[in-house]
């Protein structure tokens, strides 16, 4: 039975959640004079390839440091260098760069750059900018430890977070200097992360709270061995991505997987089915969500020896137990209320993709399932996928794992607009 997929809220643009975060959209990039301006290169040229069309903003202390004909060459569009050249770009209508972005990021950040910013000052390009825009600004950064820590420093990032400005770092480390402490810009694949968590603030899923699990679970048999299965994770860390860049609160409860935790969420790192069990029904009275991508193990050994087993001649048995199945405990625990989160769940199966899920679907009580046929799907970028409801079932070719997390985001997004009129005809009753 294939049948036309419940449309979400029509009034919001479908694409929205399938477009890549960065895609066409207006960033403003101004860098000022630290050392680590050579940073701005490498995060800029990654925007680029995002496809985010990057106005650069130099201070003069930071075309001291890098060129500005590098950045140039990156973004091919002008730099914005010199408020008072007659023949520089910003000189010709100062305020054109802040009128058109969607996000403005200072990276690096100077002490001088972070008090200006706090203080409003507006006596060069980067200032009149910061004044001007109305987009969502982050700022990184990069200073000397002993700058960072000065009150007048501490005061004024208070000011600009006060204000919503998204502060990233500085991080731990050796400074160029060779003096080791906190003052060092975050690595631009960080920084990425928060900027598209800022662009992503107020969209779609704005104020909504998505719990995410991903990842294996590990079970236990002595300490140096574990019964576990071969999820990498990606899908549940793509999904959290995506809720994430569409303005939502995201929680990812994760087995052990070789991911870094995407940054700008809350992060809870788990290893056996109970742990994650109890972490996410931990989560769940607040949760409007909750999308259970984790391959979490069935069976864990009935003892763990905390002694390092060791090998006997002849045959071994393993006696096992099972574990806690999540969504079933989670179901008994929200089932009579109105505002129950909206429950996804993923069924990887080798046969009757559809008879099985549908089975999950209705065992555990699931506004939403996605079916995987395994191997194909597992560990690999792309997936092949079926969205299936109480009513109907959504066939989506092989894609990109980023691409069917927009889409699975698309339809919680009408499942939570469903919960909504829900709760709102129950409290009027
Ligand atoms: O029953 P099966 O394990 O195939 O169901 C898969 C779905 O149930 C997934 O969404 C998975 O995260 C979830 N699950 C769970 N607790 C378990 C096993 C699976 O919540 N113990």
């Amino acid at each position: 039975m294939t049948g036309r997929a419940r449309s979400a809220d029509p009034s919001v643009d479908a694409a929205v959640f399938t477009r890549r975060t960065f895609d066409g959209r207006a960033v403003a990039l101004g860098v000022t004079g630290s050392i680590a301006a050579y940073k701005a290169l490498g995060l800029t040229s990654a925007l680029v390839q995002r496809g985010a069309h990057v106005d650069v903003i130099l201070t003069r202390a930071a075309g001291e440091l890098v060129r500005p004909l590098a950045f140039q060459a990156l973004t091919h569009r002008p730099v914005a260098l010199d408020l008072w050249d007659p023949a520089g770009a910003i000189a010709m209508d100062h305020v054109a760069i802040a009128h058109r972005a969607e996000l403005f990021i200072v990276a690096p950040a100077t002490a001088d750059a972070v008090a200006r910013l706090a203080l409003g000052l507006a006596g060069d390009a980067l200032g009149t900018t910061a004044l001007a825009v109305r987009c969502p600004i982050v700022v990184a950064p990069a200073m000397e430890p002993r700058m960072w820590d000065h009150p007048a420093t501490q005061g004024h990032v208070r000011t600009l977070l006060e204000r919503g400005v998204v502060i990233v770092g500085p991080v731990g480390g050796r400074m160029a200097s060779g003096e080791h402490g906190v003052g060092r810009m975050v690595e631009p694949d960080t920084l990425l992360e928060h900027l598209a968590a800022a662009l992503g603030q107020g969209g779609p899923l704005h104020g909504r709270r998505i719990v995410v699990s991903a990842g294996p679970t590990r079970e236990g048999i002595d300490p140096v061995r574990f019964l576990s299965n071969g999820s990498t994770g990606r899908m549940g860390y793509a999904i959290a991505r995506r809720a994430r860049d569409l303005g939502a609160d995201v929680t990812l409860i994760s087995g052990p997987v070789a991911l870094p935790p995407p940054a700008a969420l809350t992060f809870v790192g788990v290893e056996s089915a109970e742990a994650m069990c109890a972490a996410v029904l931990d989560v769940a009275p607040t949760a409007d969500a909750i999308v259970m991508t984790a391959a979490v193990a069935d069976y864990k050994p009935v003892r763990y020896s905390a002694e390092k087993v060791k090998k006997q001649p002849g045959d071994m048995t393993l006696v096992l137990d099972r574990t806690p199945d999540i969504l079933v405990a989670l179901d008994e625990v929200v089932r009579e209320r109105c505002d129950a989160p909206v429950r996804v769940g993923f069924a990887a199966e080798t046969s009757d993709l559809i008879g099985h899920a549908r089975a999950k679907l209705e065992g555990k009580n699931l506004d939403l399932i996605i079916a995987n046929p395994v191997p194909a799907s597992f560990g690999a970028d792309d997936s092949e996928a079926l969205l299936i409801d109480r009513t109907t079932v959504d066939a989506r070719p092989l894609g990109a794992k980023a691409d069917l997390a927009g889409e699975i985001m698309r339809r919680v997004h009408g499942l939570l607009q469903e919960r909504d009129a829900r709760i709102l005809g129950r409290t009027r009753s």
